[in-house]
């Protein structure tokens, strides 16, 4: 008989990509096969985000294409899965006839159970969160490569006033130690290289007596050649323990995503991040004493409600003080459900688009700096593949997560770490040649 199969569409954060990781081993224990194109699939469900509203209309954008394969198609069975199922629920289904199936994150356990129901002709709706869920004894289902994510804990208990993740994703709760350190070591034995460990708020990692910097540690005890990452970190809990246990271990990547979101305090305390700019850059230099050489990312939305001209002038100057590696820049955008949807929003459009785009300029100028600046040093690098560009250049990442080009040589190959010298830059590459 031949085996239904399903092909899921990610979007939305990495701790997405870990769901449909979890999801797909699911559906194989189940029976099923994962198609590897759209045409060939019985089931498709798209993994869904609602952090922005755009998020979510290019979901019903999609959505809008699969009426069409539905008519050519009539058996195909479409599920909405991630936070958009768990938002909008009920209304998924009654609004848009092309959905058969809604399933939250907390209830994938249960995706064959609600897939058989949709071939009989009935929707399905699993939309309940858990205080427990983790999903801890199932093996995510994982293509051979070099890197690989893995959730560490689910869920975000701080309410950033901005943010729906407390509502669609429910409270926080850890993986054990032990179930984490069992997949690295499976990994490991796979010839994967590089491991990023996920949580909304790492930070709040717990497992009995362990936090996350043990968690950490015990990680990048495995395997010396498996390079440790982690995302994301709140800058109220990261300790100071964290960074020595990050300096304490070669392998663990010498980098932090730490979100700042506005550089102003005011903003700061309407948006309930719980922290002023002077602890975050406390934070910031403590770690660069610690880990001197060591780069940051980070988050940051222009246009909360009251956000005033000066205020966007503090995050400017933010961007500035730490010079920041890369940033992921958001216009606000209200969410029902949340604190801040209750506040007006009152910065116009016009003013958004100004402020975005000042950060991104700012932002590009400061990368560009970044990258001349480590014109003539010398990183080791972790090889990926050949670029996409040309087979004739290898392309790796820095430690600090430098995307590298160096010509192409033989006898190196995918997962060799190699000493390459930067010789010059763009904003987004380095290019370099091999040292001996
Ligand atoms: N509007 C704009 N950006 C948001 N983010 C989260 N919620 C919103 C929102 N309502 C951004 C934050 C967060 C990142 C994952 O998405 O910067 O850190
Ligand atoms: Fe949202 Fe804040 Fe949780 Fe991040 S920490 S997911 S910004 S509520």
């Amino acid at each position: 008989m031949r085996k239904n199969s399903v092909f899921i569409e990610t979007y939305g954060c990495q701790m997405n990509l870990a769901d449909t990781e979890v999801v797909m081993s699911i559906l194989v224990s189940n029976g099923y096969e994962i198609a590897k194109e759209l045409k060939e699939a019985d089931v498709v469900l798209l993994n869904t985000c609602s952090v922005r509203e755009n998020a979510e209309q290019r979901i019903y954008g999609r959505l809008g294409n699969f009426k069409r394969y539905k008519e050519t198609n009539p058996n195909m069975v479409v599920g909405i899965l991630g936070c958009m199922a768990e938002r909008l629920r009920q209304d998924l289904v009654e609004d848009k006839k092309v959905v058969d199936l809604v399933v939250g994150p907390d209830e994938y356990r249960r995706l064959p159970e609600f897939i058989d129901k949709a071939y009989g002709g009935e929707k399905g709706i699993g939309v309940r969160l858990s205080r427990v869920e983790t999903y801890d004894d199932i093996m995510p289902y994982r293509e051979d490569g070099l890197q690989a994510w893995i959730s560490v804990m689910r869920g975000c208990d701080k309410f950033c006033t901005y943010c729906v993740v407390p509502f669609t994703r429910g409270r926080e709760r850890s993986r054990s130690l032990e179930s984490i350190v069992n997949e690295i070591k499976q990994l490991s034995a796979r010839g994967f290289r590089e491991v990023t460990l996920l949580g909304q708020n790492v930070n709040s990692y717990l497992d009995g007596s362990n936090d996350f910097a043990d968690l950490l540690a015990a990680c990048a005890e495995v395997d010396p050649l498996i390079r440790i990452r982690y995302t994301t970190s709140h800058p109220q809990d990261l300790s100071e323990k964290l960074l020595l246990t990050m300096a304490a271990h070669k392998n663990i990547c010498k980098y932090i995503h730490l979100p700042v979101q506005s550089g102003s305090n005011r903003i700061l305390e309407a948006m309930n991040r719980t922290y002023t700019i002077e602890h975050y850059l406390h934070i910031i230099a403590m770690a660069k004493e610690i880990m001197p050489g060591i780069s940051f990312s980070t988050d940051i939305i222009a246009g909360f409600p009251g956000e005033t001209w000066e205020d966007h002038l503090a995050t400017l100057d933010v961007m500035q003080k730490v010079k920041y590696d890369g940033a992921f820049m958001f216009k606000y955008s209200p969410r029902e459900g949340t604190k801040a949807f209750k506040m007006e929003d009152d910065v116009p459009e016009e003013q958004k688009t100004k402020r975005l785009q000042e950060i991104i300029d700012l932002q590009q100028k400061i990368a560009a700096e970044i990258n001349q600046a480590l014109t003539g040093s010398t990183d080791v690098v972790l090889v990926e593949g050949t670029s996409k560009k040309s087979d004739l250049w290898w392309a790796g990442r820095t430690d600090s997560n430098k995307v590298v080009v160096f010509p192409y040589r033989e006898g190196i190959k995918k997962g060799d770490y190699v000493t390459v010298k930067v010789v010059r830059s763009t904003t987004a590459t380095l290019i370099g040649e091999l040292v001996g």
